[in-house]
């Protein structure tokens, strides 16, 4: 499974990046906004601290003005995934920018049968928000398991499942359990993830022991 940071935040984004665990990151209009930055520098600082796809989204409603935003967008640098909402123009502006050839993740996914039209639009990666279902008390990982199943089914449906929304460490099991591609987990989830009380109880307890010998390995 991918890590992708969920994230505008470069500090976080450059600390993360150090331990290799982070295959891309995400961005959207609130955690720009979170920043106080400005929105196409923080892009191109991401993209030069990360390798894989930094997905940037688009902010015009209708497809003529996602499809400019979308082409500024990738112009910033290579690893440039648009992001472009799951609307009926959304749609229109997500094929039109990838048959030129440029990454888009068709984000706001909260059905199987939206999963379903963004891969037929041609969309590198489809993100269905998990912890927005979990809010209103419907169950978000029962749509990442729907969505899976049904891309199976077809080995033309080559969208990548990128579980958004992810709120916590057992959000992140899950979904990888059901076989996402992706999750796109924020900072402070990701740093969660390596937490267990009986390794940090292990880890004082040989450390004692190791004391107790008197030696050194350096
Ligand atoms: C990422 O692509 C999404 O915009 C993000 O995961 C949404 O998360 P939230 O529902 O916690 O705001």
């Amino acid at each position: 499974m991918k890590f992708f940071a969920d994230t505008a935040d470069i500090d976080d984004i450059r600390d993360l990046a150090e331990t290799g665990l982070i295959d891309g990151v995400t961005t959207n209009p609130s955690l720009v906004a979170k920043t106080g930055r400005d929105f196409k520098e923080t892009v191109r600082e991401i993209c030069a601290i990360i390798d894989g796809p930094v997905s940037a989204e688009v902010t015009a409603t209708d497809a003529a003005g996602m499809i400019a935003e979308g082409r500024l967008l990738a112009a910033i640098a290579d690893n440039v995934a648009v992001k472009v909402p799951l609307t009926w123009d959304g749609l229109k502006a997500c094929r039109a920018l990838a048959q030129g050839g440029t990454q888009v993740n068709v984000t706001l996914c909260f059905s199987a049968n939206q999963a379903l039209l963004a891969a037929k639009a041609g969309a590198s990666f489809v993100s269905p928000f998990i912890g927005r279902l979990d809010d209103i008390a419907l169950d978000g990982m029962e749509l990442i398991g729907e969505i899976r199943a049904i891309f199976d089914n077809y080995e033309a449906l080559t969208t990548e499942i990128l579980a958004a929304s992810i709120r916590s460490p057992n959000h992140v099991k899950q979904a990888a359990l059901l076989g996402a591609d992706v999750a796109t987990i924020p900072p402070s989830v990701i740093r969660g993830l390596v937490k267990h009380p009986l390794t940090d109880k292990g880890l004082d307890a040989f450390l004692a022991d190791w004391k107790k010998t008197g030696q050194s390995i350096a």
